[in-house]
């Protein structure tokens, strides 16, 4: 009856299937995986970004394919503060970053053409290029104790082949958090133009450094040559995934850019996903982000801080290396399989923690934290992991 794209559903994770039953009992979960801003206890200018979308101008459809113009502005406005100049013109809104990628796949690849994704990454990506039909093959980052994550650049060029259409990049990297370094990016965008393949760079966590790691620019729009999507959105730059506003900068070959946009444009025209009140309410939004930014990173400071301090007591537990975004990797060296792992801490100590595999790490022996969490509700959850699977430095 249904398409093969829905064959993966089938299998699902024993995890998903214990989580099922423990909220079909009604018994609390302590969730260290949940990244969901609006349930993290941050204090939103609530007033402010209702009157934003509610102005008069609401009431009226004007369908505009690109996005419309007050909201195209606003998003230059916001690159014009990253030092980097970038035309409304050049950029075009979607309904959140997750249908970008749904669009720059139709745009890009028939179906049977490859795409190559990180890995460690985000779950999400391979689906939606199978979703298009898509192969979706993985390109290995490496983790060094001193150094933190890189790209195998050398096993990334040997993965291309004919039918590879566009390489991704996740810029932090979601789980890792590593920021592609310029000279990474610089033999990525020489690979993409030699095959003639389109770069496409999510920077959803961009505007999340760590202290410690300043970033190799604010963005990497403007800095290819290759044809480039740049995507971002509301999602985690504001903390308002219910918002439903993403963006793509296209860049890059100039004359590649314009041809890409005129049929972006035409795809667009198609579905017109983008809510005229979030176009509407865009500007002043995006120009209020600092408060809202300032409380996540000082939320994620904290937990990772004590996150460290606890760790920092452990002899079979470290934290990998974290650049920006808002997971964090913790290494555990024990005996015990990353599924059994989560699978415990769920039965015994109601708390849910995502296994690395889940992230398509190589290897067992890692867990992914959120740390967006409240404070208390992290310390929690995480002194429930230490003292199941932590052993105490002699
Ligand atoms: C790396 C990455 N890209 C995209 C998204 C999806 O963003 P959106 O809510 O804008 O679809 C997420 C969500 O977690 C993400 O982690």
């Amino acid at each position: 009856m249904y398409s093969k794209r829905f064959d993966w559903n089938a299998a699902r994770h024993p995890l998903g299937e214990m989580m099922a039953e423990r909220m079909s009992r009604g018994e609390a979960i302590l969730d260290l995986t949940d990244a969901n801003p609006t349930r993290a206890g941050l204090e939103y200018a609530a007033d402010t970004i209702r009157s934003a979308l509610a102005g008069p101008e609401t009431m009226i459809y004007a369908p505009a394919p690109r996005g419309l113009a007050v909201a195209r502005e606003a998003v230059s406005a916001y690159y014009r503060e990253l030092g980097e100049t970038v035309s409304p013109d050049d950029l075009l809104l979607t309904a959140g970053t997750s249908e970008a990628y749904g669009v720059l796949f139709k745009l890009l690849a028939d179906p049977g053409d490859e795409i190559l994704i990180p890995r460690p990454g985000y779950p999400l990506l391979s689906h939606l290029a199978g979703f298009e039909g898509l192969a979706c093959h993985s390109y290995p980052l490496r983790y060094a104790d001193e150094t933190g994550w890189s790209v195998d650049l050398e096993v990334l060029s040997a993965m291309v082949t004919r039918r590879t259409r566009a390489v991704v990049v996740v810029n932090p990297n979601n789980p890792t958090g590593n920021y592609i370094k310029a000279h990474e990016l610089a033999a990525i965008d020489k690979l993409c133009r030699a095959h003639g393949m389109a770069l496409i760079v999510d920077e959803v966590f961009a505007d999340f450094p760590a202290a410690a790691f300043p970033p190799p620019s604010a963005t990497v729009v403007n800095r290819t040559s290759a044809l480039t999507f740049v995507l971002n959105g509301f999602s985690k730059l504001l903390g308002l995934p219910q918002m439903k506003l993403g963006w793509m900068v296209v860049g890059g070959d100039p004359g590649e850019a314009a041809e890409a946009l005129a049929h972006l444009e035409t795809l667009m025209d198609f579905y017109l996903t983008v809510g005229t009140p979030v176009q509407l309410g865009a500007p002043p939004m995006l120009a209020g982000r600092r408060d809202i930014q300032r409380q996540i990173k000082a939320r994620i400071a904290g937990n990772e801080n004590w996150l460290e301090q606890r760790v920092a007591g452990m002899s079979n537990m470290h934290r990998l290396i974290r650049e920006g975004g808002w997971y964090t990797v913790l290494a555990i060296d024990d005996a015990i399989g990353d599924d059994e792992r989560a699978l415990a801490m769920l039965t015994a100590d109601g708390t849910l923690i995502h296994p690395g595999m889940f992230y398509d790490f190589y290897r067992e022996g890692f867990v992914v934290l959120s740390l967006l969490p409240p404070a208390e509700r992290f310390a929690d959850g995480v002194s429930r992991l230490i003292r199941r699977f932590g052993q105490r430095l002699p």
